[in-house]
């Protein structure tokens, strides 16, 4: 029986890096409460056996470019499809999805990968004690910049670093999910 969202409950895994202030999780909560797939957290997908999956989707947050436990998660996949999706602070913008792909697949990993990357928000409270490290030197050099010179989402950073900034929204899942729904009509493979 189809859900709610007009896809069948997906018989594949959403597993998510250790989410490091919460939003990634959230994204995975929407995107398992539409999907009604199975959610693991990383620790919690150890016990799970990823060979027995054409397709897994994973999801992560971003560190410096980087999505966080991509590179770990890969060694446990064989030829399994990947849908990746990446949670970060930056605004989505043109060109940013291809520079996301380009510093976490290889040419050949992405011939096997589907990418999302969703919006997440920014907490600095949250964060530990060697990411407000970073986070307070990346600070201190905008705030080096002349305020004019500064960039929007220099601007944007600054701002929350005295407020908590939220931008996750259930609706940035629908292009994974409209993506899924190809998939299923056999309009487009996975990859
Ligand atoms: C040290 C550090 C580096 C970060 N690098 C990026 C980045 O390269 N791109 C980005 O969009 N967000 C970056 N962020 C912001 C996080 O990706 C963002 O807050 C995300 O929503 C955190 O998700 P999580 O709570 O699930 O870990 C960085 C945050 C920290 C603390």
């Amino acid at each position: 029986m189809k859900n709610t969202r007009g896809l069948s409950p997906c018989g594949f895994p959403l597993v998510f890096s250790k989410s490091k202030t919460g939003f990634t999780k959230k994204y995975a909560e929407f995107i398992r409460e539409a999907l009604g797939c199975p959610a693991y957290d990383y620790k919690s997908s150890k016990n799970i056996n990823l060979d027995s999956y054409d397709v897994v989707i994973y999801g992560g947050s971003l560190y410096a470019s980087g999505i966080l436990g991509l590179k770990k998660f890969k060694t446990r996949l064989k030829n399994q499809k990947l849908i990746v999706f990446a949670v970060g602070a930056t605004p989505p913008k043109e060109g940013l999805d291809e520079e996301l792909i380009k510093a976490n697949f290889d040419e050949e990993e992405r011939k096997n990968v589907k990418f999302f990357y969703m919006r997440g928000g920014f907490n600095f409270d949250e964060l530990n004690l060697i990411d407000k490290g970073l986070m307070k030197m990346m600070k201190r050099s905008i705030e080096k910049k002349d305020p004019e010179e500064r960039t929007p989402d220099e601007k944007g950073m600054l701002n929350a670093f005295n407020q908590p900034v939220d931008f996750t929204r259930s609706k940035n899942i629908e292009p994974l999910l409209d993506y899924l729904r190809k998939v299923e009509n056999n309009e487009e493979n996975v990859g």
